[in-house]
């Protein structure tokens, strides 16, 4: 089948502004996005600039807009999309982070507010014995949000970050989330101070977008209201 991909393209060297163009593509049905996107660059224009490394979803380095949605080039069967949506694919680098070149984006300010929450076990007590124990019952409580591979699709996905760019975003709650919910872990009011600030947890609305974007299935979602209910906890058993 012929289809038609629509690439958004902006070198900032040489481009006054980001534009539109057109590849024709043969592809099979079971062809993923990244397969087309890689057919471009090594048959039609050696210029065009994506990331790309595991291409079967592990790395999280091929994330971007499909159709106005975000997603992984390399999760994304063409079939899927056409059948849907027709042979003409828009394609997108992901939103609110600066593009270094076409779908190639700056990801800093997303892993600068992931490293924020201090995604990491915080525990200074004695390990008893040989090791902290845990429940597969008390695992379940975040198993999901350890399956992150911070390729940032929610980050883009969120309609919060449009007017509120300070906002943490997504994912550094959902991880927030997988370490305060880890029995394991004594660090909720080390990152308590990140995530309850004006642009923490509380601009949330419920979109629910991240959570429909997310490639590994995290209920993103669930998990930041459960974080704003364990601050609300806090302060309740904290008030004086
Ligand atoms: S929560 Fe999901 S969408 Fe967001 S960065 Fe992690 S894997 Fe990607
Ligand atoms: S290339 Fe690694 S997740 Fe798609």
């Amino acid at each position: 089948m012929k289809i038609i991909l629509k690439i958004q393209r902006y070198n900032p060297d040489t481009d006054k502004a980001p534009y539109f163009q057109e590849y024709t593509v043969e592809a099979e049905p079971n062809e993923r996005l990244l397969d087309a996107l890689m057919k471009i660059k090594r048959f039609q224009d050696g210029s065009l600039g994506f990331r790309k490394s595991c291409a079967h979803g592990v790395c999280g380095s091929d994330a971007m807009r499909i159709n106005g949605k975000d997603g992984l080039a390399c999760k994304t069967l063409i079939k899927a999309v056409v059948e849907k949506e027709g042979d003409t694919v828009t394609v997108e680098p992901l939103r609110y982070l600066p593009v270094q070149r076409d779908l190639i984006v700056d990801q800093s300010e997303f892993f600068s507010k992931y490293r924020s929450i201090k995604p990491y076990l915080i525990n200074d007590e004695p390990v008893a014995e040989k090791e902290r124990l845990q429940s597969q019952e008390e695992r379940m409580q975040f198993d999901d949000t350890t399956n992150c591979i911070l390729c940032a699709s929610c980050y883009s996905a969120c309609p919060v970050l449009e007017d509120t760019s300070a906002f943490l975003g997504p994912a550094a709650i959902a991880q927030a989330y997988r370490f305060n919910a880890d029995t394991r872990d004594r660090g909720f009011e080390v990152r308590l101070g990140v995530l309850n600030r004006a642009d923490g947890v509380w601009p949330c609305q419920n979109h629910f977008k991240c959570t429909q974007s997310c490639p590994r299935s995290i209920l993103i979602t669930k998990r930041i209201n459960q974080t704003k209910r364990m601050i609300e906890k806090h302060r309740g058993e904290t008030k004086t």
